[in-house]
């Protein structure tokens, strides 16, 4: 099958497509026929090596050290379940599948593995393969993290990184729980935040949100500049500040700052898991997420797709095609 490798980590130029073996799925493994995978915030750190502060040895037990543990990246795909395992249950060959692979990669190829306990559901019947795919990354992320709150009619949200591929689900997810929704963006992404929900946009060029002197229920950080000492006297008494980005500080000091405070402050990583997949599926179904694609790349152009998202300025998902 054809995929795309890296060898060693890097700039965009250390990506090549290669022929690789097409994986074998184990007992509890679906093998995945790839439609359309994105390219992806996750994909930029892990191939360039940009982690937050500290946390790179962390890291190093999920991507490698020296040289990539997974020479294939790609975090989600859509497509069509190829073959199973003798112990799968839950999908059949010919099922039109969503995935998010997680740490494990490799949606950047034509087949991709993964174990029925993990994040794979059904694709919404009403969706193509690469609108599909543009809402797993963001939106198995802003659901994991609002879930982690109650947010509802009465609530002041802020999503500061709104038109990124985790912003914009998480302003959409605000929004359809019925609360007072504010983007921070660009002004180039007003239009966009805008028609996805938001009732007010900051442009963090011209105006920063926690100097403004208003308070939130709920602040979410997609970007990675809002740490608790930076954002939490925007956050009301008793609210939260969910930190999709954090450093190595950051993520070991929340549970001390939480308990300090009396606000919640979440960090951490997302579990995937079929039911978080299917509840997504369902939101996107019924158009509660809704897609944003900023660019569709075929596998052959996978280095400029790495490039693109290099930059840091994209909305919502960058598509990879692969059939
Ligand atoms: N904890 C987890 O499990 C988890 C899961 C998924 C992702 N993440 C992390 O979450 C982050 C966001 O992911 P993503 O996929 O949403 O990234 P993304 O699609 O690349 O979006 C980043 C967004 O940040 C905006 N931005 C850049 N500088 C900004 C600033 N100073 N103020 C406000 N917005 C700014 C950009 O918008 P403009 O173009 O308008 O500047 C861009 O749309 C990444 O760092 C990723 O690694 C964590």
């Amino acid at each position: 099958m054809r995929a795309a490798v890296y060898r060693r980590f890097g700039a965009p130029e250390v990506v090549q497509v290669e022929d690789v073996a097409i994986p074998t799925p184990g007992p509890d493994e679906v093998l995945i026929r790839v439609h359309a995978s994105t390219v992806s915030a996750a994909d930029h750190r892990t191939r360039s090596g940009e982690i937050p502060k500290g946390l790179r040895l962390l890291a190093g037990f999920s991507i490698g050290f020296l040289r990539p543990r997974r020479p294939v990246l790609g975090m989600d795909a859509a497509g069509i379940v190829e073959a199973v395992g003798s112990r799968v249950t839950r999908f059949r060959p010919g099922d039109e599948v969503i995935a998010m692979l997680g740490a494990r990669f490799g949606g950047h190829a034509e087949y991709a593995l993964i174990s029925q306990n993990g994040g794979i559901a059904a694709k919404p019947a009403n969706l193509g393969f690469a609108d599909a795919v543009s809402v797993v990354f963001g939106g198995i992320t802003a659901l994991a993290f609002l879930n982690r709150v109650c947010t509802g009619p009465g609530n002041r949200v802020l999503v500061n990184g709104a038109s990124g591929a985790v912003g914009s689900a998480a302003v959409q997810l605000a929004k359809h729980r019925g609360a007072h929704v504010t983007a921070v963006t660009s002004a180039a992404h007003r239009d966009l935040v805008l028609g996805l929900g938001a009732d007010e946009v900051i442009d963090y060029a011209v105006s920063d949100f926690a100097a403004n002197g208003e308070l939130y229920d709920v602040i979410v950080d997609c970007v990675g500049n809002a740490p608790f000492e930076r954002a939490a006297a925007s956050v009301r008494p008793g609210g939260a500040l969910l930190l999709v980005v954090s450093d190595r500080k950051g993520l070991f000091g929340a549970a001390r700052q939480s308990r300090a405070s009396g606000k919640v402050v979440s960090v951490a990583s997302v579990p995937y898991t079929p039911e978080s997949m299917a509840a997504l599926s369902r939101l996107a179904g019924s158009g509660v997420i809704r897609p944003v694609i900023d660019r569709t790349y075929p596998l052959a152009d996978i280095v400029d797709a790495h490039r693109y998202v290099d930059a840091g300025h994209k909305a919502g998902s960058v598509i990879l095609t692969l059939a």
